[in-house]
């Protein structure tokens, strides 16, 4: 085992120079469907210096974005060719001379994206990495930097919540969706889930309640339901979108006065349409959010580091778990990649490559 023979601290950077580490990536060298264009690909990596890193990725999820970014259809435009993948968990192998806060052990987490992390070992630079607590899970860790800090940066940044207010999502069974119950339930905040029908319907609602939602109801049950009718809850002050067309437009109906619905994903690639009634009668606001926007213009603002604190400590305390997923080996990307790829939905858990072992 490679983290056997780590090198001690202080001796660290000559023996990186001895390494010789392969590591197998899944590249890419146009767009396409992640089936048809990635390949596993091994390249020996050049030693660490300066400030660099060489880091043994442990796990790294697969993100819809990850898929959109492969196909082309995402914003970020990657170099080919390029390593697939922006989320990780990994540990530090050893450093460059020049690194100073980052010593092998540490587990980290990325700080930058698009960092290209579907790869057993890389080499990345001290800046461009978070280093995070053991005691989080490899699940947890592997999947902190996208959608828990989505979630949160979506409950804090557009109204001001308090305990007892309420907020509404669709897409609630998301990785998103279940990051924003667990926040809701530390921070005191109702948290109402729509979630499209299906057979496993009462399992879905026990899981989401057991994460902490409110209330989960099925787009159908929603659009009858009395619950801020009869004042058993605030009427939500925030919505959040992750569906887009109708789902979207009904949930907005359920805002308070002057709410704000925040839509942060198109999973139906449907537009968002804005009912005429509630815009003008009750002045809602609508408006967009995007994590690698705010990440970027955020990169090392004091906001950030706290609300990595706050996410890790919740999941140390076991108070936030990582969204229902599968832990797939890298060499069967194909099969996950696919199954994350399917665009009717339903697909019921995130998969997570594993390359602990
Ligand atoms: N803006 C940002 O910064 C940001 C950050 C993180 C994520 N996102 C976006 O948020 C969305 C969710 O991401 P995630 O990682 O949480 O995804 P995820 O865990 O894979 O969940 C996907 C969600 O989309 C729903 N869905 C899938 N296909 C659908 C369809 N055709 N119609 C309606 N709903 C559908 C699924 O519900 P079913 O079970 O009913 O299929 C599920 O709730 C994605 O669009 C992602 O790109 C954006």
């Amino acid at each position: 085992m490679l983290r056997k023979t780590l090198p001690s601290w202080t001796s660290q950077a000559r023996l990186c120079r001895q390494m010789s580490v392969v590591a197998k990536s899944l590249k890419y060298t146009e767009h396409g469907e992640p089936q048809d264009v990635l390949k596993l690909v091994e390249d020996k990596l050049a030693d660490p210096k300066d400030k660099q890193v060489l880091v043994k990725i442990l796990a790294a999820p697969i993100n819809p974005a990850d898929i959109n970014t492969i196909q082309g259809k995402y914003p970020v435009k990657p170099k080919f060719p390029a390593i697939a993948g922006n989320e990780f968990v990994g540990e530090v192998v050893c450093v460059g001379d020049q690194v100073k806060g980052l010593q092998p052990g540490a587990h980290v987490v990325p700080l930058a994206s698009g960092l290209g992390t579907w790869t057993t070992h890389a080499v990345y630079t001290e800046d461009q990495l978070l280093a995070i607590s053991s005691k989080v899970g490899l699940a947890e860790a592997a999947t902190i930097t996208v959608n828990p800090c989505t979630a949160y940066r979506m409950l804090k940044d557009f109204v001001q919540l308090s305990p007892g207010d309420t907020v509404i999502q669709n897409g609630a069974n998301s990785a998103v969706g279940q990051a924003v119950h667990q926040l809701c339930r530390a921070w005191g905040i109702n948290s109402v889930g729509i979630v499209r029908n299906r057979p496993e319907i009462s399992e879905l609602k026990q899981l989401l309640q057991g994460l902490g939602a409110t209330a989960v109801l099925t787009e159908e049950e929603m659009r009858t339901s009395d619950l801020f009718k009869t004042g058993k809850l605030k009427r939500p002050q925030l919505a959040l979108n992750c569906v887009g067309g109708k789902s979207a437009t009904e949930v907005s109906r359920h805002l308070n006065d002057r709410g704000v619905m925040v839509t942060y994903g198109g999973m139906s690639r449907e537009p968002v349409t804005v009912a005429t009634g509630p815009l003008i009668f009750k002045d809602i606001a609508f408006r967009g959010f995007w994590m690698t926007r705010w990440s970027k213009e955020n990169y090392s603002a004091p906001e950030r580091k706290q609300m990595f604190q706050e996410l890790c400590q919740l999941m140390e305390q076991e108070k936030f778990v990582a969204p229902t997923h599968e832990m797939v080996p890298l060499e069967k990307f194909k099969e996950a990649a696919a199954a994350a790829l399917n665009f009717k939905g339903f697909t019921g858990k995130k998969f997570i490559l594993d390359m602990s072992c």
